[in-house]
């Protein structure tokens, strides 16, 4: 199991040290689960410092698809490295939704990482207009393929991929343990067509409004193989408790 927390765009300085010290003690115990924080950029090097005597991992939710170069304001998978990253998100929704990235984009990112030692994790998932139009499976299976033609599938060995509904992130609404579950089995089925060891060795993450209440219902399905929290996770209780959820 790996629980995931995605800060997004919140916190400073001291908010983050008050969670992170927090997390540090109420998660130590959790040893059947991999935990990893994402904050903001400028808060990875905070980040490692605070954790260096943890398990908990962390990672960046963005990065360039670029090596380097004359690209302004961004970040590289090398940089990352630097400052001891475990992951990257890439292909997170708000970034397709806000800043254009293209499945060719995110598929880029992902194998720059992958080439400079950071783990990504795909993030896919469907808007509710596509779910309504029962597009659901055509929209994740074209998103997993793009990256899949560039990078490969053992690329994926022991790889991560996140299915977050657009509809469910931060709107309160969750997928259902079965609509969750039944995207996770395409996706798996998608990847056995390909390499039925490396689809197993592939953790499967539900994200999209995962709180304490909700998580252990999503985690009892057999495909869901942890979560990407949003919200919750800058609450050091409820993640915590999600965490406590996926320790089984
Ligand atoms: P919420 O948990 O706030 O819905 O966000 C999910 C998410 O986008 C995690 O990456």
């Amino acid at each position: 199991m790996l629980v995931a927390g995605n800060w997004k765009m919140h916190g400073n300085r001291a908010g983050i040290a008050h969670l992170l010290e927090v997390l540090s003690t109420t998660c130590r115990d959790f040893d059947k689960v991999d935990i990893a924080v994402f904050p903001p950029s400028l808060f990875i090097q905070q980040t490692a410092e605070a954790l260096n005597q943890s398990t908990i991992q962390f990672g960046a939710q963005n990065l360039s698809p670029h090596s380097e170069g004359a690209y302004t304001g961004e970040i590289s998978a090398a940089m990352l490295k630097d400052f001891q990253c475990d992951w990257a998100l890439v292909g997170h929704s708000e970034r397709r939704q806000y800043y254009a990235e293209t499945d060719e984009i995110v598929a880029e990112k992902f194998a720059g990482a992958q080439k400079a030692g950071v783990q990504p994790i795909l993030c896919i998932g469907e808007t509710q207009q596509q779910r309504e139009a029962h597009q659901t499976m055509e929209v994740i299976g074209h998103q997993l393929t793009t990256v899949l033609d560039v990078v490969g599938i053992d690329a994926f060995l022991n790889g991560v991929i996140a299915y977050e509904p657009v509809w469910a992130i931060g709107t309160g609404l969750t997928a259902s343990p079965e609509q969750a579950q039944e995207v996770h089995g395409f996706i798996r089925d998608q990847l056995t067509k390909k390499d039925a060891d490396v689809a197993q060795s592939v953790r499967l993450l539900y994200g999209g409004s995962v709180k304490a209440d909700n998580a252990s219902g999503l985690f009892a399905m057999a495909d869901i193989d942890g979560a990407l929290v949003g919200g919750a996770s800058l609450k050091a209780e409820q993640f915590t408790k999600i965490c406590q959820q996926a320790q089984r």
